[in-house]
Formats: structure tokens, C-alpha cells, sequence
């Protein structure tokens, strides 16, 4: 029967792919796992198939660079039938990035478009990765962690679908380093943020953000892994929305057509 669904396509291969992967790689081992390889297999697939979810799915590519915790946290969102996207593509720019590897173990296709090929040449660097995105026919693009500056033309091009996740409240700490800038200043409340990508780097409507406790204990790496918990809640959410076409840009800002407001007061420390 396994053989039978890999021949339906689309999001059908896709998950199946990613059943056969697992299933030969038992080290594989993704975030929030909300996948089972040994329950999800089987008929519901071709289900979805054949309910008509598959057709319609965006086809996404992840940008990384390195280590893929947030493209692995999409492809386990994606690897459920209702995602309205599908995890079509995964380029690095780095040939090193242990993404790479995290992406191939689930099945997705891999490229590697090397920036130090291209020199300074950035509109050449980006050609490349313009020709992987347009072969593969992708619709959204999402940077996670991509250590290259994009130029304005190429921004321009994907303008309201092209998504970047920032480990920090955005517009406070742009750059790198944002965990230990976060602790030196003494903030109380840090976070993430998935905004749309535009030329200035680290701006741009935010579509979500995620705040987290800063405790008095915090090193730059236990405020940074808490903060990653919440990047690999709030982008899966994030691009869930923009894939359904629910986001609007209304002057500079995004509206999440049908959004839950949140509601709650965090407190740092507590008050009792
Ligand atoms: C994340 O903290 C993301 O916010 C930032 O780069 C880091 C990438 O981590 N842009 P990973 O590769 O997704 O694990």
C-alpha cells in the first residue's frame, strides 16, 4: 500500500516520503513532534488526497544557514494534512549546515546555493537562488536563520511572502546577539517575532510575537532556548496564516483576518 500512496503525489508523497524517512532513520527526531511516523502512516494521506486539501497548498521554501530547528519546526507542522503549505524546498547557503541534513532525513528536497561562489557578486548569489525558488515553483519563501542580507530587487520581488523569524521583540534588538543584549540591558520581557521581510533588515510588518520571562538565573543560552521554544510555536502559526491568505497589510501593518486576540498580563518578576 506504501508504494500505491507514493504515486498520488503532492502532499500524499510528501507525507509518506517522511514516513519511509523516519522509518530509516530512527534518529531522526523533530521538534514538537506532533508527527508519528507509526500512527500517521497508512490510508489518511490519500484521504486528504482525495478530499481535495493537497492541491491547494502552498509550496514553501525554508532559507537556513545553519542548524534548521525553525525549518524543522514548519516541516512537522506542514506534515499535517490540514497545513494549508507544504515544506516544497530547503536551500543553505551553507554546504555545512547541519539543516541540510535534518531536511534530507524528512524527505524534503535540499539545494545549496553558496554565497562565497558568487564573491561579492550579490545580485549573481541571488539569481541562483531565484532560479532553485522559481524551479521548484515556490509561492512563499521563510528565512530562518539566514545569515545573508537580501537586496531591495530581491525583497521587491517577494514582497508579501516572504517571512523572517527574529529571536527578539521586535523593533527592540535588530541584529545579532540579541539574548545578550537583551540581559545587558536589564529588560525583564524578551521574545521573538515573525514579521514579513522587507529591505531594511529585521523590519517589517509583524504578523507575531512571542514574549518570554527574563529570569534573574538567565544566561544568553538558557533566555535563548527558551526563546526558540516560542520561535518554533509562533512560526508554524505564523506562515499558517499567511499560506491562507489571511494577512493583510492595512498602513504598515499586518491584520490577521479571523485572529484570536490574546489575552493574560505577564508580569517579571510576579506580583503577588
Ligand atoms: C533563530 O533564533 C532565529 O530566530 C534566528 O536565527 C536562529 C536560527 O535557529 N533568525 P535555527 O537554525 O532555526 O535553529
Amino acid at each position: 500500500m506504501h508504494y500505491v500512496v507514493a504515486y498520488l503525489g503532492t502532499n500524499a508523497t510528501c507525507i509518506h516520503l517522511r514516513i519511509v524517512a523516519a522509518r530509516k532513520n530512527p534518529t531522526y527526531d523533530p521538534p514538537n513532534a506532533s508527527f508519528d511516523p507509526d500512527t500517521a502512516g497508512g490510508f489518511r494521506p490519500a484521504a486528504a488526497l482525495f478530499r481535495g486539501i493537497a492541491v491547494s497548498r502552498k509550496r514553501v521554501a525554508i532559507l537556513i544557514s545553519g542548524r534548521g530547528s525553525n525549518m524543522e519546526a514548519l516541516i512537522v507542522a506542514a506534515a499535517e494534512e490540514s497545513y494549508p503549505a507544504q515544506i516544497a524546498l530547503v536551500i543553505s547557503n551553507r554546504s555545512d549546515a547541519p539543516g541540510l541534513r535534518r531536511a534530507a532525513a524528512a524527505a524534503i528536497a535540499t539545494e545549496i546555493v553558496d554565497h562565497t561562489l558568487y564573491r561579492e557578486d550579490r545580485e549573481k548569489f541571488e539569481g541562483a537562488l531565484q532560479e532553485k525558488l522559481d524551479a521548484h515553483r515556490i509561492d512563499l519563501v521563510c528565512l530562518a536563520g539566514f545569515m545573508r542580507l537580501l537586496s531591495p530587487n530581491f525583497v521587491g520581488k517577494w514582497q508579501g511572502r516572504m517571512l523572517n523569524i527574529h529571536p527578539a521583540l521586535l523593533p527592540a534588538f535588530k541584529g545579532l546577539d540579541t539574548h545578550a543584549r537583551a540581559l545587558e540591558a536589564g529588560v525583564k520581557i524578551h521574545g521573538a517575532t515573525v514579521h514579513m521581510v522587507v529591505p531594511e533588515v529585521d523590519s517589517g510588518p509583524i504578523l507575531a510575537q512571542a514574549a518570554v520571562p527574563v529570569r534573574e538565573s538567565d544566561t544568553a543560552e538558557t533566555l535563548a532556548a527558551r526563546v526558540l521554544d516560542a520561535e518554533h510555536r509562533i512560526y508554524p502559526a505564523a506562515l499558517k496564516w499567511l499560506a491562507e491568505g489571511r494577512v493583510r497589510i492595512v498602513d504598515g501593518r499586518c491584520r490577521i483576518e479571523g485572529q484570536v486576540d490574546a489575552d493574560g498580563l505577564l508580569f517579571v518578576p510576579k506580583i503577588s
